[in-house]
């Protein structure tokens, strides 16, 4: 069965139970801060899970592209993806564990004509908190499935959820196919690694909202949400020992075959190279044909889809590519997916425009970077350690546009890791001196420029605690604009504030001012950031070093900077105005006097 097909059966299959079918999302979450991209199909369905009403109703069902960015530097083994299409169903306060396992079991062995007896199923085997899942496992078993083919399996393997930090979660029941490998041991079982078990769809029953401060609340109405990869499942269907050597990779895989003359299934050693290449433009192409696409950048999504790219191109020069090469194979990536992805049609050329920019810009430097990499070598390797040190990690991004992820890689392939540490610490310096430069730069006549605006960054922050100490701790940032004039800063919160809070916010300011507190920051992953109660409110990545800037122990706050170095000079806190900004998001307009 091929994905178009696939994809096809899934929505009729479901369609024919009363599901409504619905578009699938954009790769950039919409709702949720605390991941880059849409990593499930139920992530944009977070909202209507946790109880809003579903325009489509309570029954639904789609086909979704996710990324998981945990993978990029896995991909180059045969079965691992950087995107992947997932198959969903759900129920939204609809039915429950009976229906939702009976019609899995009926598309499996019935649409897909897989053999009942080659099923394996898990289901949750509870702890304090949750009971154990009797129920699923009863039905299966009503359903043909003998006990020793069902596993009950504790919370590392049966709990899926949430997709990002807090949200929606619950036990699950995962099907797995054997694929009739040798076994590798007696302890082997569905979720082993050893490949002998395939994973081909989950059921998940929603029943609990995990909180930012790790708490499970039980949710009012039980869902269903499931997952289903199209990609590893007709890789299974089709008897292929990998997801690229179906038809969803092979014109792709053709394509590089025949510009650097490489065939494919050769030495190892290349075919990572193809599949590298081939999965990051492909994924490459989505971001940028999203309908909320993105170019390359140095931030967030924008990152992830430049190292994309650049790694691309490298391994491009490793098969032996000499010219531009990724619009040729993004043209077979928009042309395989224009169906199913109409995005992806509309937005053509801006992919294969930002694409050969990105190419190009990366291509001169590429040479010059691994050459300069080359000379440092024998160096490198008299030395004891088999490390290279931060700086040179930091010369070959900021002059030769290596991302840091592509220096690990190339040091790996000679036997060396990088001081990441390092690196964090030359990046920082540099930005440091480059503000100091730019400070320099102000200076006749444009210097106050800088320092006013500085210091009303400071005093956002500022506003922004005595903000949540007057009115509370929902008080969250939506926007923030400084002028060299003055601050804005709009936030969420329901009512007009009163002149009495208005005033208290004030007194609150002027008096940290009055006491000249230090500012400072430290550098730590945004995990660790929130652990230590920093204000955060804009997206990272999980594990991402920031900044954070604490105000003596008035405030403290994920930020880049700049910042004054104490509050002491910033001059008279006033606000201005205080006004509606849109439903539940308050603006205020305030000034520095001196
Ligand atoms: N959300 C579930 C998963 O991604 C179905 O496996």
């Amino acid at each position: 069965m091929k994905a178009h097909e696939l994809r096809n059966k899934y929505i009729e299959f479901f369609v024919s139970k009363d599901h409504t079918q619905i578009s699938g999302a954009s790769l950039i979450p919409e709702n949720d801060p605390t991941v880059l991209f849409t990593t499930a199909g139920m992530h944009p369905l977070v909202p209507y899970i946790l109880g809003q009403e579903h325009p489509s109703g309570n029954r639904l069902v789609d086909y979704q592209k996710c990324i998981r960015t945990g993978d990029i530097d896995a991909v180059g083994d045969p079965h691992h993806l950087t995107l992947f299409e997932m198959l969903g169903n759900w129920s939204l306060g609809d039915y429950f564990k009976e229906e939702a396992i009976r019609y899995s079991y009926e598309f499996l062995t019935k649409w897909l004509a897989i053999n009942p007896d080659k099923l394996s199923v898990t289901v949750f085997a509870g702890d304090e908190g949750v009971p154990r899942d009797d129920e699923s496992a009863l039905i299966w078993r009503s359903l043909g499935i003998p006990d020793e083919r069902i596993y009950f399996l504790p919370r590392e393997d049966n709990w899926w959820g949430p997709a990002g930090e807090a949200g929606p979660c619950g036990p699950d029941t995962e099907m797995f196919i054997d694929t009739g490998r040798e076994s590798c041991g007696p302890d082997c079982r569905p979720g082993c690694k050893c490949g002998k078990y395939f994973e081909i769809w989950n059921d998940v029953f929603m029943g609990y909202r995990k909180t930012l401060d790790g708490d499970y609340v039980p949710l009012e109405r039980k869902c269903v949400d499931t997952g289903m990869g199209i990609e590893r499942t007709i890789a299974i269907l089709q008897g292929k020992k990998s997801v690229y050597e179906t038809e969803v990779f092979t014109p792709i895989i053709a394509g590089i075959e025949r510009l650097s003359g490489v065939a494919y299934g050769g030495k190892e050693e290349l075919d990572i190279s193809v599949r590298i290449i081939a999965d990051h433009v492909r994924t490459s192409v989505f971001i940028l044909g999203d309908q909320r696409g993105v170019k390359p950048s140095n931030v967030g999504q924008g990152y992830i889809l430049r190292r994309l790219i650049r790694r691309a191109v490298r391994h491009g020069r490793k098969l032996g590519i000499d010219g531009k090469f990724l619009s040729a194979l993004a043209t077979v990536v928009v042309d395989m997916y224009g169906d199913a992805y109409p995005e992806l049609l509309d937005n053509r050329e801006f992919v294969l425009t930002e694409l050969g920019l990105e190419e190009e810009k990366f291509s001169t430097t590429l040479q010059k970077g691994e050459h300069e990499f080359e000379k440092m070598l024998p160096n490198l390797l008299k030395g004891n350690g088999r490390v290279i040190n931060g700086r040179i990690a930091f010369k070959l991004y900021d002059t030769y546009g290596f991302p840091i992820e592509l220096t690990e890689e190339l040091a790996a392939e000679h036997g060396f890791t990088v001081d990441t540490e390092g690196f964090d610490a030359a990046f920082q310096k540099h930005q440091e001196v480059s503000r100091a430069g730019a400070e320099q730069q102000f200076k006749g006549g444009l210097a106050d420029h800088s320092e006013l605006t500085t210091a009303l960054h400071t005093a956002t922050h500022l506003l922004h605690q005595a903000l949540r100490t007057v009115l509370g701790t929902h008080v969250g940032q939506k926007g923030s604009n400084i002028t060299p004039e003055r601050l804005r800063f709009d936030f969420t919160h329901d009512a007009p504030m009163t002149a009495d809070q208005v005033q208290q916010v004030e007194d609150i300011v002027n008096s940290v001012i009055a006491r000249d507190l230090p500012v400072s920051f430290e550098t730590m992953t945004i995990e660790e950031a929130k652990a230590q109660g920093a204000i955060a409110f804009f997206e990272s990545k999980y594990g991402e070093q920031v900044k954070v800037y604490s105000v003596g122990d008035f405030s403290k706050e994920v930020c880049g900077g700049p910042h004054v170095t104490s509050t002491g000079s910033m001059g008279h806190f006033k606000i201005q105005k205080e006004q509606s900004s849109s439903a539940g998001v308050r603006r205020i307009k305030a000034v520095l006097e001196k």
